[in-house]
């Protein structure tokens, strides 16, 4: 028998046992990670090796290193996960990986990887786009929460408002027409001198700065479009913190930061409102990195409330990267009758909503 048959026997067979095991894998960029989820949204293990010391002294990932490192350590991660969630490789019923999009030596790591366990235990194989993943996160964390519903994804890479019609179909709304959110967190905190990654740094540099001590603005903040811009933000800071040293004056960081954070999460939060509301949802969830950002996060529940929409966020362990999300996002797609054949590539530029979006 091919692999395909066997491999969508298996899947006909995971689709039909609410209780099946699979193995989620995500290398898409600085975290090897490996979990197991049974029946789809009941996370058994997560293990996770950071780079985040790897690429600290270079102040932002390094794709060469990140790709070594994930070659090192993706056997043990996966070995991990299984041992922590208490099965063997032949308990399990299907396997997810991450395609894209990302670094693609990176993802090329993680790819390969699911697919020598995929042949060796004929386990049908998914690829996971990683935003697809990043949107199951709420599902992991609410497991009442199912489509439709309006999702802002916000992560190091994208700032997207998306409709999820369901769990495989997604419409753009709106997006950064240049920096992602998560991009710009990073860049303002490396101008003020924050160790990477910068956006937890400056969240916390934030808390005891005056936001209202700086005027700082994102373009497109106002008006009906959804699309939004931070890069000219990123270089009012970079001009601020430039135009006092030469002036010899001290900048206050913290308030420049609070500024900074207040102005992003304004324009992300007044887009993601509108597009729900626009959408007719009832639900706004938050997804990606940028997820973990508490003002954000308060901001958005203060707007849903007054609109009068439920507001969801993930788990903090499931905002940044991580394979329970992938393996959710896998359970879905497999459910909705996707699997993927040993041609499967890693897509550093996959869409999430058609190439025809252009992003
Ligand atoms: O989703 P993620 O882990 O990786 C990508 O898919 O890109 O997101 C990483 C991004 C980084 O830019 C990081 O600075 C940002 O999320 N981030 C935050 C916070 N935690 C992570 N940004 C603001 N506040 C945070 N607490
Ligand atoms: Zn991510």
């Amino acid at each position: 028998m091919s692999y395909l048959t066997s491999a969508r026997q298996a899947a006909e067979a995971y689709r039909q046992n609410p209780s099946a095991l699979l193995l989620g894998i995500e290398t898409s960029c600085d975290e090897t990670a490996a979990s197991v989820l049974r029946g789809g949204r009941e996370v058994l293990s997560m293990a996770v090796h950071t780079q985040i010391p790897l690429h600290r002294k270079y102040g932002g990932v390094v794709p060469e290193l990140a790709s070594r490192s994930h070659v090192e350590r993706m056997g043990e991660v996966c070995a991990a996960a299984l041992r922590e969630a208490g099965v063997r490789l032949t308990d399990l019923s299907a396997i997810a990986v991450t395609c894209g999009p990302g670094l693609v030596g990176a993802l090329l790591v993680g790819v390969s990887y699911a697919k020598g366990l995929a042949f060796a235990q004929e386990l049908p194989l998914v690829g996971v786009n990683h935003l697809a993943g990043h949107i199951a996160a709420n599902y992991l964390t609410y497991p009442d929460l199912q489509p439709p519903f309006t999702c802002l994804v916000a992560s190091g890479g994208h700032s997207h408002i998306v409709a999820v019609e369901s769990y495989d179909r997604f419409t753009l709304l709106g997006r950064t027409r240049d920096d992602a959110a998560g991009e710009a967190f990073d860049k303002v905190a490396r101008a003020l001198g924050l160790p990477y990654p910068g956006g937890p740094a400056l969240e916390e540099l934030a808390l005891t700065g005056d936001a209202a001590k700086y005027p700082l603005h994102a373009a497109f903040n106002e008006g009906p479009t959804l699309d939004m811009s931070f890069s000219g933000l990123k270089t009012a800071v970079v001009n601020l913190l430039h135009n006092a040293g030469q002036k010899g004056d001290l900048p206050d960081k913290a308030s420049v930061a609070a500024a900074f954070q207040h102005a992003v999460c304004k324009t992300l939060t007044n887009k993601a409102v509108q597009g729900a509301l626009r959408q007719g949802s009832k639900t706004l969830a938050l997804a990606g990195g940028v997820s973990a950002n508490r003002y954000l996060r308060a901001l958005l529940e203060e707007a849903c409330a007054a609109a009068g929409l439920r507001f969801c966020c993930p788990d903090f362990r499931y905002c940044t990267d991580n394979a329970a999300m992938i393996a959710c996002a896998g359970h879905y797609a497999l459910l909705c009758g996707e699997y993927s054949g040993f041609d499967l590539n890693a897509a550093p530029n996959l869409p999430l909503c058609g190439a025809q979006q252009g992003f």
